[in-house]
């Protein structure tokens, strides 16, 4: 492999309002994931060294930033969101370079931060808390949001501009201070972000940067009791150890986990819709989305035609480097996601469901240096098979026959993870009925499982989450907690729950 260091800019992390080298001086290399040859940049491994000094910062910084009146904080926001705007092209390619989704999806990216950071900024202004009548006389009730502190903000690759803005732009406009870990395979995107931030003018401390691998930092973050809340996106895997490690010191967590999102197609469904949606669903970001349609089942009436439809699809979707405007699936985000990709072809073949199109890896030509693989299309696939059962973040999609709407209700269902389902058809009471009884945080009629949008509450039943939602104002749910406010003005001592049984 053709080493490119020497034309590649050095990124550092950024503390206390200052771009610094990690304290151990080690670095990281972030490469193309379509062609390992392209060196994005240099990036700094951070230490526990490092991220004690995030924390510190942050936790000085918020004795300042909790005391910003909220639609002052939120002015800021509106600026980096403009910022954002201004910038979206440019951002969008170099996400593509660095994680190989599509040109058109990394603006799309970009463009969901930049939703969300005029959204949540909206919500400086808000904050609504509550006030009630007293049980007294003389006696006023209410209820107010309270920041919680110096956040955690752990991200995944595969959003890397949106993912950070859903949980970053609200613990700030919430008034709580941040130190963000982004994914060691999308640092670049996570610079641009925060760039913008210090550019809108977020005060020093405010918001902290610290790059490198999962194990050491994350851990620091989570053992910390500095820190007052973790909000996580990733595997059901990690999920659990951050859930476990944080426990000991009561903070906050919330978790976004995997998923294993269903379509279910019914008889009297519009067939090419459905195609669609499923192409979309399942091959979009290379299948690499928690909200992927990566389990289709269909009625019986229908199974053949549907299926003859999609394979003729998925073959022609043109895979390749996602900066190539022509390009449809861009490659998996590295080595590791191929394998983990090949390892699933193997264990559904093994499992004795049919391969309809794909089921290799591309390595040939212009494939040879990066982490192609051919989009995938299993068929007959039985609900308990580990393909159906497993996420697998990759451009693999199971089809499962089903004779009937409550069939695939609970094909739907019989899985550990709860994000996002959806079902075609045209009739509507089976939509309502779906609605209701898919156990999902998420649900879609006529169209795909992916494609949320930043001001409705984002997030699963499950294994996908622990209860919490992110996005829409349900994410001030977990950047605050309430504080309850009693003002006495009658100038007397007045028992609660005893003067007040005294008409
Ligand atoms: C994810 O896959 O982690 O609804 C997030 C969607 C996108 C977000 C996906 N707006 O598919």
């Amino acid at each position: 492999m053709a080493i490119t260091t020497a034309k590649a800019a050095t990124y550092h992390n950024f503390i206390d309002g200052s771009w610094m080298p990690s304290v151990a001086g080690d670095v990281f290399e972030n490469r193309n994931p379509s062609n390992t040859d392209d060196l994005v940049g240099v990036f700094q491994k951070s230490t526990r060294a490092d991220v004690a000094h995030a924390i510190d910062a942050a936790r000085a910084a918020y004795e300042r930033w909790r005391l910003v009146p909220a639609p002052r904080r939120a002015e800021l926001l509106f600026r980096a969101a403009q910022l954002m705007a201004d910038r979206k092209e440019m951002f969008a390619r170099d996400m593509t370079r660095e994680m190989g989704k599509v040109l058109d999806e990394t603006r799309g990216d970009v463009q969901e931060a930049i939703d969300m950071t005029f959204f949540m900024a909206g919500e400086g202004r808000r904050q609504y808390g509550q006030t009630v009548p007293s049980e007294l006389r003389d006696k006023f009730a209410m209820s107010i949001r309270q920041p919680l502190g110096v956040s955690a903000i752990i991200t995944p690759w595969n959003f890397p501009m949106a993912i950070p803005s859903w949980k970053i732009i609200p613990a700030l406009v919430c008034g709580n201070t941040v130190v963000f870990k982004p994914a060691t395979l999308t640092p670049l995107s996570a610079v641009n972000f925060v760039k913008v931030l210090e550019e809108a003018g977020i005060p020093r401390g405010v918001v902290n940067l610290v790059t490198g691998g999962g194990g050491d930092i994350g851990n620091a973050l989570l053992v910390s009791g500095d820190i007052r809340v973790v909000s996580f996106t990733g595997s059901t895997e990690v999920g659990r150890t951050v859930s476990d490690t944080a426990a000991p010191s009561f903070k906050k967590v919330h978790l976004e986990m995997g998923g294993k999102n269903v379509v279910m197609i019914m008889d009297d469904a519009n067939l090419e819709l459905a195609v669609e949606g499923c192409l979309w669903g399942g091959f979009g970001t290379t299948g690499q989305r928690c909200t992927a349609a990566s389990r289709v089942v269909v009625h019986e009436a229908v199974y053949q035609a549907f299926l003859d439809a999609f394979v003729e699809k998925a073959r022609a979707l043109r895979v390749g480097d996602g900066l190539d405007p022509n390009t449809q699936v861009g490659p998996s985000v590295s080595e590791a996601q191929r394998e983990t990709v090949m390892k699933y072809v193997e264990i559904g073949r093994e499992e004795g469901a049919t391969i309809a199109c794909g089921g290799h890896a591309l390595t040939k030509g212009a494939y040879a240096k990066g982490f192609f693989h051919e989009p995938t299309v299993f068929a007959d696939v039985a609900p308990s098979m580990r393909i159906a059962q497993e996420e697998i973040f990759g451009p693999v999609v199971a089809v499962i026959p089903c004779r009937s709407f409550e069939e695939a209700v609970a094909i739907g269902n019989g899985v550990d993870y709860g994000l996002s389902a959806s079902i075609y058809t045209r009739d509507v009471n089976r939509a309502f009925a779906a609605m209701r009884d898919m156990d999902t945080g998420i649900f879609y009629v006529n169209a795909p499982t992916i494609g949320a949008e930043v001001h409705l509450p984002f997030g699963g039943t499950k294994n996908t989450g622990n209860g919490h939602r992110e996005a829409g104002t349900a994410a001030l749910d977990v950047f605050s907690e309430w504080k309850s406010i009693y003002v006495d003005f009658s100038g007397k001592l007045q028992r609660a729950q005893i003067d007040s049984a005294d008409i």
